[in-house]
């Protein structure tokens, strides 16, 4: 290395760098995965992916249009956020009809065009369900709303508190929203107040009422029968309330001292209440039930919840029954800042605290998160991808991350679209607006980034568009676009898809991990580091026990140490700053361990130039 200033060399100690080894394999040996386990799945937000017909809003002749795209990044699974029938307050996660397109995406023709395109790519389609609240313009709420007996109890309705001095009305409980204020609307037509636990316009359904649970189970078979292979339950978590409504806590640990924050309570009755998880389960067995009686293809359930891991790990069931295939894991979609012991605790959190035999996932971006250029340095991208396409389970890619898409923070108030930003005011909005991971797809050079013929789109499109979008970064070799197409190739190993995992970080710079599946030749080791210094000497003999092992270099990011097809010693790894790389090596069964823990007592070195 030329620019050598200073050297300092750190003794890595057991406190530097820890190994943690998942073999949670032992149920898959033997067996083939199945297509979600196999799977990418990538998310698209339908506003934004493409417009077909210039008015603006991505549509589902635009996705249509553009499977291609998904089948060359070598997905084979899509998540579609809502397209049926809404009002658009929360863009879709309002429904108005569980069983009708919107006309902003299209028609019912245009969704059965779509699954017939995806069979014929051997996609499968997985949609978006919100199985929580509807809009409050749903035909059940106005008929609720107007004590009609059948769905007078579809929501969740309480009367109004008297508060003395003054015996006025107020809300039935302290519970809020996670929109924020209070998640209580009173409605003049019935004189009671209906629960929201997101925008006033998302009356909750009553899942107390079991004709509730079975009018979902009809949506999921309707789609079912048009072909669709599972659901994304949207607010999963939230679907039961404590009986009686009783006040939540406040949380003393958040440091959020605004009652009108959804920061400001424990939401202990609102949340993970035991009858959820048995509604839950009631629709997974619906499922299962669906696959028996037609092809035994498995129709998937993912579930979606920003809650603890322990809660969240009590959605994949237990022995007794099954709930989800798995739960949206959201540990990556955390801000972890430029820490890769913080990324190494966060794996091993999810890893760790895995029911036996339960399936992990990794998602890197969503559209409620800032996306992963806008989190992380945006030179950490391609690393990223690397880590949470290769880590052991099913990844979730949102769209315009296989390019890079960074947010777009230019978006004015007066554009502002997302409910949440429009609540917090001029002064805040950009603070907790979704809108800026929300615009549309960046395809090429032309107007609007090719996303509209039209003279307008329901987002800006991010100005940078000249230089991130799809049409460029196919033709550059170590674009984003080409390296993320490179990893879900190597994905399709069966080291990557069936192998243990053995993870670790060197002090705060270095993550590294390793996958490899007895009886496979072949392994794969992903080290990445997350600091701005170059690295040498980097020993991941002991950190990953490949101790006489030579590394082949498969897949770097940008400006690398090394180039495809190097070979290393793994006791000497050097990383430039930023640099991400994926090794692949070739499996001995004799295990070293023993030798590489008194190596280590040796000598261990990192040494970092600055
Ligand atoms: C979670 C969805 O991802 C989010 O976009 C939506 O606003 C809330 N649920 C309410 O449906």
């Amino acid at each position: 290395m030329a620019f050598l200033a200073l050297r300092s060399i750190l003794v890595l100690s057991l406190g530097l760098c820890s190994l943690a080894e998942y073999s949670i394999w032992n149920h898959t040996r033997g067996k083939d995965l199945d297509w979600w386990q196999k799977t990418v799945i990538y998310q698209i937000y339908p506003l934004s992916f493409m417009d077909s017909n210039g008015d603006g809003y991505g549509d589902i002749k635009g996705i249509t249009m553009n499977i291609q795209h998904l089948k060359n990044l070598g997905v084979d699974a899509v998540w579609i956020s809502p397209i049926t029938k809404s009002p658009m307050r929360d863009f879709g996660y309002d429904v108005s009809s569980y069983v009708d397109i919107d006309p902003l995406f299209g028609t019912m023709e245009d969704f059965k065009a779509l699954v017939a395109k995806l069979k014929e790519l051997g996609i499968k389609l997985i949609l978006d369900l919100v199985p929580n609240h509807t809009s409050d313009q749903h035909d059940w709420f106005k008929k609720s709303e107007a004590n009609d007996p059948k769905y007078k109890d579809y929501y969740v309705w309480a009367d109004p508190t008297f508060r003395p001095p003054s015996q006025n009305a107020f809300p039935p409980n302290n519970w809020t929203s996670a929109f924020g204020g209070s998640a209580w609307k009173y409605s003049t037509k019935r004189n009671q107040y209906y629960l929201h636990q997101f925008s006033e316009y998302q009356p909750d359904l009553n899942y107390r009422n079991e004709n509730v649970t079975n009018e979902i189970k009809e949506v999921m078979k309707f789609w079912l029968d048009l072909g669709v292979n599972g659901f994304r339950m949207d607010a999963a978590n939230h679907l039961v309330e404590k009986e009686g409504f009783p006040d939540e806590p406040v949380n003393l640990d958040s440091g959020v001292s605004d009652p009108n924050n959804y920061g400001y309570l424990k939401h202990i009755y609102t949340m993970n209440q035991p009858e959820t998880f048995d509604v839950l389960a009631d629709f997974r067995a619906m499922l299962d039930e669906y696959s028996h009686k037609t092809d035994n293809i498995t129709r998937v359930m993912i579930t979606e919840s920003y809650t603890s891991t322990d809660e969240i790990m009590k959605q994949y069931g237990d022995q007794n029954r099954s709930i989800a295939h798995f739960p949206f894991n959201f540990n990556l979609l955390a801000e972890l800042g430029d820490e890769a012991d913080l990324f190494d605790l966060a794996i091993n959190d999810w890893m760790s605290n895995l029911p036996q035999g339960a399936w992990p996932n990794w998602v890197l971006g969503n559209h409620d998160n800032r996306r992963v250029g806008s989190r992380y340095d945006p030179k950490m991208i391609d690393s990223l991808n690397m880590i949470s396409l290769l880590l052991p389970g099913t990844a979730v890619t949102y769209y315009g991350e296989e390019i890079g898409m960074l947010d777009n923070m230019g978006i004015t108030f007066n554009q502002t679209r997302d409910p949440i930003g429009i609540e917090a005011g001029p002064d805040n909005y950009l603070t907790v607006s979704r809108d800026p991971q929300r615009t549309p797809q960046q395809w090429n050079y032309q107007n609007f980034a090719g996303f509209t013929k039209g003279n307008e789109t329901w987002l800006p499109v991010n100005p940078n568009y000249n230089i991130i979008n799809v049409q460029d970064q196919t033709t550059l070799p170590m674009s984003h676009y080409n390296i993320y197409r490179q990893i879900v190739q190597l994905r399709k190993l069966p080291g990557v898809q069936k192998g243990d995992l053995e993870v670790s970080s060197i002090g705060s710079r270095v993550l590294a991990f390793k996958r490899s599946y007895d009886g496979e030749e072949t392994g794969v080791v992903v080290a990445a580091n997350f600091g701005e210094d170059i690295l040498e000497n980097i020993n991941l003999a002991y950190v990953l026990d490949l101790y006489d092992k030579k590394l082949t270099v498969n897949i770097t990011t940008p400006a690398a140490t090394y180039k495809p097809g190097d070979i290393i010693s793994s006791d000497d790894l050097s990383l430039n700053p930023m640099e991400g790389l994926v090794f692949t090596f070739q499996h001995s069964l004799a295990s070293s361990r023993s030798l590489s823990v008194v190596l280590m007592f040796l000598s261990v070195f990192l040494v970092v130039r600055v």
